[in-house]
């Protein structure tokens, strides 16, 4: 199947640029199963990357001519001049909001951007020819995969020895933050460059640490549910609950008296966190912290029960990680709070909760393998009674971190 897809790839650049590839390349979405909106605020997240993800067949130039396009993407060849200035590879500095994310290759030119801050010139140009298979706007990472995608493809062109996986990652996440203007955290850069076949990633953001873990359920299978709405909302609403959420911590560090510092709502327990929340006036900003603060124990006590074998735990964690996100961070819509509600009535579903950075996009649920049938036909019949629309549903296995595959 991936030899089929990859000679499929190579033989469409081919016709696109009129020569062989010099390689094919791979990186994953990724599925986050708990720890939502933890990793801006120094908290902990449990993604694992998906076998779902973006593909590029990819050609180094001798002349300083980037070519770029996607069989997704109608619209052809986009050329840019490695000597353009919107590149800013001179040394001068992205400034304002960053470029958008209209521009499907403003996610790929903000890599070469950041490979650039670190000393990583390119020498010469490259010609680049996209794949996918993560549906659009889905909430699974198309985006945070194309940039570690672009990233691999920049260290293996071009012989970037020093860059590592984990810093694919890191500039795949600065190119989005800068480049792009979207203020995302580290974990979909990261579970897509550092993903492991059959495990999850248990992340500590605040310091990059993390260990995997084994994802063997046994008698349960991980579902995700795609609601087809498109989280479109998702750049503005969530810088708005990035900021607020540095608000809230400024609050609580402002109220600081004996001396003892807060770098990151992440850093403090629920406890030390119910014993300050009073300094934080404003109820909708109390609401955020809260989230931030309980999301990240959660997500702390969820890998543990894993390990532990408490799959029942699991799914409590999850549904309880959901409701905070539909009530106290305010980032679901109706339509998943419907997935989410209705699948919790189905007999055999442990866990269901929105995955994702919200506003529409996916859930993820942990269902016992004898239902996961009749809990995709029965979903699928309601949803359609109730918005007209197919939801769609995937089977998750959890899959490798980028890679070469030819
Ligand atoms: C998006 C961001 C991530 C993370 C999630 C929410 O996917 O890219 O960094 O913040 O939302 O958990």
């Amino acid at each position: 199947m991936e030899n089929t897809r990859t000679a499929a790839l190579a033989d469409k650049f081919a016709e696109l640029y009129g020569a062989q590839p010099d390689g094919i390349y791979f990186a994953p979405g990724r599925v986050n199963l708990i720890g939502e909106h933890t990793d801006y605020n120094g908290g902990h997240v449990f993604p694992c990357a998906l076998t779902l993800g973006t593909y590029a067949a990819a050609r180094r130039r001798e002349d300083r001519t980037i070519r770029f396009a996607s069989l997704n993407i109608k619209g052809g060849v986009t050329e840019v001049s490695l000597d353009d200035p919107s590149l800013f590879l001179d040394g001068s500095h992205v400034t304002g909001p960053g470029f958008g994310a209209s521009d499907w290759t403003n996610y790929a030119k903000g890599v070469i951007w950041a490979f650039a801050g670190r000393g990583q010139l390119l020498p010469s140009g490259f010609d680049i020819l996209y794949e996918g298979n993560i549906p659009a706007g889905s909430g699974l990472s198309s985006s945070a995969s194309l940039e570690v995608l672009t990233g691999l493809v920049l260290r293996e062109l071009f012989g970037f020895a020093s860059v590592s996986q984990e810093d694919l990652a890191v500039l795949g996440q600065m190119a989005e933050n800068v480049y792009v203007g979207m203020n995302c955290g580290i974990m979909d850069q990261f579970a897509s460059a550092m993903g492991k076949e059959a495990h999850a990633i248990f992340l500590d953001t605040n310091t990059l640490s993390y260990s995997y873990a084994p994802l063997d359920l046994k008698d349960a299978d991980i579902v995700i549910t795609n609601s087809k709405v498109k989280h479109q909302l998702v750049s503005s609403e969530y810088n708005t609950r990035r900021t607020e959420c540095e608000k809230a911590l400024a609050m609580l560090q402002a109220a600081e008296k004996d001396g003892r510092e807060i770098p990151s709502l992440g850093s403090l327990t629920v406890e030390e966190f119910e014993a300050r929340k009073e300094a934080i006036g404003d109820p909708t900003l109390l609401r955020r912290a809260k989230h931030a603060v309980y999301e990240n124990a959660r997500t702390i006590e969820a890998a543990a029960v894993l390990k532990a074998g408490d799959i029942e735990r699991f799914g409590e964690l999850m549904n309880a990680s959901h409701d905070s996100l539909q009530y106290d961070y305010e980032v679901s819509c109706p339509e998943i709070d419907f997935l989410v509600a209705e699948g919790r009535k189905i007999d055999g579903v442990i866990g269901t909760r929105i995955t994702g950075g919200g506003f529409g996009g996916c859930t993820v649920s942990i269902i016992r393998s004898d239902v996961t049938d009749s809990f995709c036909r029965e979903l699928a019949a309601k949803y359609e009674q109730a918005y007209g629309v197919k939801a769609e549903f995937y089977i998750v296995k959890p899959g490798e971190g980028a890679h070469t595959l030819s």
